[in-house]
C-alpha cells in the first residue's frame, strides 16, 4: 500500500510530525526583492486582478507589543517552522495569530519568503489572509488574520471532554471549502500552485467553521507547458504524502488530491493519518481503509463512532466514494479537483434529517454508538 516514509519519522506530536528539510539556498534573498521583482509583480496582476503585493511589513517591536512579549497566555499552537501567538496590532487593533520562526528549527528562511511570496499573490476566501511579516535583523515572522476556531485537527482529533464534535454537515461544509482552496491553486492560478502541505492541522476554521488553507511554505509552481511534474526533494508530512511522490520525487496537481483524499478520510472516520496508538494494521489510515472501501457492507463501520450513527447513510457512501478515489494508487486515477469540488458541493447541501431517513435507509444510530475517545 501506499504510505512509505516520507522523509523520516512519525509521531503525533505536532513539532516532530515534520518531515519538513531547511533548503536555505536563497536563504539571503531578501522578501523585498523577491515580491519587487517584475515577474512577480507581471503573475500576480495576471491572476484575479491582484496586482497588488497586499503584505505589510511590521517591526519587530510592533509585533512584540501585538502578542505581549510573545508570552505563553498568547500562545495559539507550535509547527515545524516555530510558535503561534494570538495579538493585537496596536495601530489597527486588529486581532491577528503572529507565527515566529524559531531560529533552532528545521524550516529555514526559504519557507518563509515562498510563504510570503505565495500568499502576497493568491487570494481567494478558502486561503488564510496574510496581514503581513517581520524579517528585521535575524527575525522572521508572520501576521496572518486570525481564525477563531483554530485548526480542523482541533476538531477531529483527541477532543476535550468539553468540546463537542463536529457534526456531519460541518465536515461536508469544511470538506467542500477546503477543495474549494485547492482548485483556485489548482486550476485558476497562473501557473498552477501545487501546495505540498494539505493536512488537517493546516485547514484553519473561521466563524460559522469556515475553511482556509494555511502554509504555503511548502508550495510549488506546478508544471507548465507539456511537462506533467516538477522534480523536487520529497518534502511533506508522513501519512499525506502521495506514494509515487515519496518514491519518485515527482510532483503533481495529483499528489495533492491524495493528501486531501486523506483529510477526507480523517473527517469521515474520526481517525489520524498515522495513529500510532492502534493495532498494527489500522495505524496508517489509507492501509486500514483499502480493504473497506471493497465491500460497501463495510462502510458503515467506517464512520467515526462520534457521529453516532447521525449521518446520511447515501452520503457516507457517496463521500467515501470520493475519498477512495483520491487516495488511489495511481495518479492519474484521482480525480480532478475540480471534480471533487462538485461532488462536495453538493454533499454539503444535503442536510440530515433524521426523521426523513428513517424511510430512506439513513442510518439511526446504535451500532455506531460507541464512544471512542
Ligand atoms: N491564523 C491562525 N489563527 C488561529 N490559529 C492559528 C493560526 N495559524 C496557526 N494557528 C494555530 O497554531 C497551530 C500551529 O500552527 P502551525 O502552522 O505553526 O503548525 P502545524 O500546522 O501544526 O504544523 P506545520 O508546521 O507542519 O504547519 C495550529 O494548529 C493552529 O491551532
Ligand atoms: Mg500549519
Amino acid at each position: 500500500m501506499g504510505c512509505f516514509p516520507c522523509g523520516s519519522n512519525s509521531s503525533g506530536n505536532a513539532k516532530n510530525k515534520q518531515t519538513k528539510k531547511p533548503d536555505d539556498e536563497i536563504a539571503s534573498t531578501s522578501v523585498e526583492k523577491l515580491t519587487s521583482a517584475p515577474d512577480v509583480k507581471k503573475e500576480a496582476s495576471k491572476d484575479g486582478g491582484s496586482d497588488r503585493i497586499a503584505a505589510h511589513t511590521f517591526t519587530f517591536r510592533e509585533l512584540a507589543a501585538a502578542a505581549k512579549n510573545f508570552r505563553a497566555d498568547c500562545l495559539l499552537g507550535e509547527g515545524g517552522f516555530g510558535r503561534v501567538y494570538k495579538g493585537r496590532l496596536e495601530s489597527t487593533g486588529q486581532v491577528v495569530a503572529i507565527k515566529q520562526l524559531d531560529r533552532n528549527g528545521l524550516q529555514g528562511n526559504r519557507e518563509f519568503l515562498v510563504e510570503v511570496l505565495m500568499l502576497s499573490l493568491l487570494h481567494h476566501s478558502n486561503l488564510v489572509n496574510l496581514i503581513g511579516y517581520c524579517a528585521d535583523g535575524d527575525q522572521r515572522l508572520l501576521v496572518y488574520e486570525y481564525m477563531p476556531l483554530g485548526s480542523l485537527e482541533d476538531h477531529l482529533h483527541d477532543l476535550p471532554p468539553d468540546k463537542r464534535q463536529l457534526d456531519w454537515h460541518t465536515r461536508m461544509k469544511i470538506a467542500a471549502g477546503a477543495a474549494k482552496g485547492l482548485e483556485y491553486l489548482h486550476d485558476k492560478a497562473n501557473p498552477p500552485v501545487i501546495y505540498r502541505d494539505l493536512k488537517c492541522s493546516n485547514i484553519l476554521l473561521g466563524e460559522g467553521f469556515h475553511p482556509k488553507l494555511s502554509d504555503f511554505g511548502l508550495a510549488k509552481l506546478g508544471p507548465v507547458g507539456d511537462k506533467t511534474h516538477v522534480s523536487t526533494r520529497v518534502m511533506g508530512t508522513y501519512g499525506y504524502c502521495a506514494p509515487e511522490y515519496a518514491m519518485t520525487g515527482q510532483l503533481t496537481l495529483k499528489s495533492d488530491v491524495y493528501s486531501f483524499g486523506v483529510v477526507l478520510l480523517e473527517m469521515i472516520t474520526g481517525r489520524k493519518a498515522i495513529d500510532n496508538s492502534r493495532a498494527g494494521g489500522e495505524q496508517n489510515l489509507v492501509a486500514w481503509a483499502r480493504p473497506l472501501f471493497k465491500d460497501r457492507r463495510k462502510f458503515a463501520q467506517m464512520a467515526d463512532p462520534l457521529l453516532q450513527g447521525q449521518y446520511p447513510i447515501r452520503g457516507l457512501y457517496q463521500a467515501l466514494a470520493v475519498a477512495a478515489m483520491c487516495v488511489q494508487e495511481q495518479p492519474n486515477m484521482r480525480p480532478l479537483i475540480a471534480d471533487v469540488v462538485t461532488a462536495l458541493t453538493y454533499l454539503a447541501t444535503q442536510k440530515y434529517e433524521p426523521e426523513a431517513q428513517s424511510n430512506q435507509g439513513y442510518r439511526t444510530s446504535s451500532r455506531c454508538s460507541t464512544p471512542r475517545r
